[in-house]
């Protein structure tokens, strides 16, 4: 409003002198400016939208015509983060992700939610409100409110971040059936919180300070069924694949992703990394894939700590080639495949060397459909193991956390060696996963030898169907 009146009374004023009217002149023009980039902001957001359900309306359309949908979304303009940042539309763009991510509300209501879930997530609110209560009102809290406390202390020995999440929805078994309220405490790498939290109408799992004394006892392990009135367990090797035999006898489905869910969103730095890191790379819930590799796992000679690329660069090229294959036949369809590995090398390698970057650029320069396109986030640095790294930074473990999450939004996960991926393949749904290395993998075919098929008819019916279509969009 303020600008509107004095540019009316600038117009009035033009006339005078010169020199004024110049910079009356750049103020209007700047004005006009400031507005024409505000409705750009805003049409933008809105086409956003409009694209997204366009591009789930058109999944059908996809099958039949991948190169006019791929098309399509290639015009949409690519949010640059760092732009987006500056017109703080992050959050605008924040929200289309994690408008995939179901909230608490929507999982309790899912008729495939077990009813202990269901029932425990509102005790729990109740027990752990009764408790705070009684601390805030200065009195002792009641006797029969119990807790079992998921930790890894300083001095807990309790493995990588896989290791220590793969236990949830088990602790929460074990805390139903033993009446007790769970909760969760990292004092390393950092809190926990750092990276995840609760999510609002979950299951709260945060210590506050004024809950316990320092000198009680947290009685480790195995003493659930007693009496104490807290219990705690470190990381649990058999209670992942417990909850898997329950998964599989008792329920006939999987409801790993929905009760991690029910504990845990992205930290706010955590999802702002993740959007960003999604919408860099033109990656739309459910539409893609991931790969994950797990080179350093010790297993035949190989040691987490001595490691490196080129010492074992036979063996990591033929791992990561069936990496690739694997996925590409798990999800022949998908709109690109995430890379994530433990080792930045071979994410080089693939998205640099290998036959499936070459095929790729091949494919782009000659205006052709590419079979498999591969895609990561920054690569020129190692992740950091959560176990293993003597990183005290909290935030250099962030990037743990934002690949588990980014395998959790894709379809379909190839995973390798050890819990990280298996969990990742958890999260997003554990229905597409498959084990490309290890007691389970396969040799899977290779997917650039389907190059010549492609290359001829297909290609140009395609082609014609699209050129069609855009002639009369024109
Ligand atoms: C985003 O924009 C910045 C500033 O214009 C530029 O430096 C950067 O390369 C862009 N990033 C991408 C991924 O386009
Ligand atoms: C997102 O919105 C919230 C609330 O409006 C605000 O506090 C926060 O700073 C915003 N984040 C970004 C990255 O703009
Ligand atoms: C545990 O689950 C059973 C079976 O649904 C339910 O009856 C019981 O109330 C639950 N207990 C707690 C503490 O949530
Ligand atoms: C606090 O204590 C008083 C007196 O014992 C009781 O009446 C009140 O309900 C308590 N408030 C809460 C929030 O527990
Ligand atoms: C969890 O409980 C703490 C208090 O102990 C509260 O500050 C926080 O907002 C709660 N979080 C959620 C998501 O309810
Ligand atoms: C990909 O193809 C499969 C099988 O042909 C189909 O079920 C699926 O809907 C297609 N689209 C996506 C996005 O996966
Ligand atoms: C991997 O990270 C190291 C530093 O941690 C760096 O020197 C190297 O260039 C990176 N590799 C690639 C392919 O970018």
């Amino acid at each position: 409003m303020r600008h509107s009146s004095s540019s009316t009374g600038n117009q009035a004023r033009l006339a005078r002198s010169d020199s004024a009217s110049i910079s009356q002149c750049f103020n209007l023009t700047r004005w006009i400016l400031g507005g024409a980039i505000f409705v750009y902001a805003a049409s933008i957001i809105i086409w956003q939208h409009k694209t997204l359900n366009i591009r789930f309306a058109a999944i059908s359309l996809e099958d039949t015509f991948p190169h006019f949908v791929r098309e399509t979304s290639s015009r949409r303009p690519k949010l640059n983060s760092s732009i987006a940042k500056e017109r703080r539309d992050v959050n605008e763009s924040l929200y289309d992700v994690m408008q995939h991510y179901r909230t608490p509300a929507q999982i309790l209501q899912s008729p495939q939610l077990p009813d202990w879930v269901k029932q425990y997530t509102e005790w729990h609110a109740k027990q752990r409100k009764r408790y705070i209560d009684a601390i805030k009102n200065n009195s002792t809290p009641p006797e029969d409110i119990h807790f079992l406390i998921a930790r890894c202390l300083s001095r807990d020995k309790c493995g990588g971040a896989s290791d220590r999440l793969q236990d949830m929805p088990y602790n929460l078994m074990l805390a139903n059936q033993t009446n007790r309220v769970l909760l969760i405490k990292w004092d390393k790498p950092a809190r926990l919180e750092h990276y995840l939290v609760p999510p609002d109408g979950g299951i709260n799992w945060t210590i506050s300070d004024d809950m316990f004394q320092a000198g009680d006892n947290w009685h480790l392990r195995g003493k659930e069924t007693g009496n104490d009135r807290i219990v705690s367990t470190i990381r649990r090797d058999s209670a992942a694949p417990i909850f898997r035999k329950y998964e599989v006898d008792d329920l006939g489905y999987k409801i790993y992703h929905e009760i991690f869910r029910l504990l845990f969103r992205p930290s706010d730095d955590l999802a702002i990394r993740i959007t960003e890191t999604m919408n860099d790379l033109g990656l739309v819930p459910s539409m893609y894939s991931s790969i994950h590799l797990r080179m350093k796992y010790p297993i035949g000679g190989i040691n987490e700590r001595t490691f490196s690329f080129e010492r074992f660069k036979d063996r990591i090229i033929g791992w990561a080639k069936n990496a690739v294959n694997c996925a590409a036949e798990l999800h022949p369809n998908s709109t690109a495949f995430y890379v994530t590995a433990d080792n930045n090398d071979t994410v080089g390698y693939l998205l640099r060397d290998s036959p499936f970057a070459k095929h790729y650029s091949d494919a782009i320069a000659n205006n052709r459909e590419p079979l498999i396109k591969l895609v990561a986030r920054d690569y020129s640095s190692e992740v950091e193991h959560v176990a293993f790294s003597n990183t005290k930074e909290a935030d250099g473990f962030m990037n743990v956390f934002e690949d588990m999450m980014i395998l959790g939004f894709g379809k379909c996960v190839a995973h390798g060696l050890g819990g990280y991926g298996r969990l990742g393949a958890a999260l997003s749904g554990g229905v597409c996963a498959t084990a490309h290395r290890g007691k389970y993998s396969k040799a899977c075919a290779d997917v650039l030898a389907k190059t010549s098929a492609f290359d001829t008819g297909t290609f140009k019916k395609m082609t014609k169907v699209q050129n069609n279509l855009k002639a009369s969009n024109d």
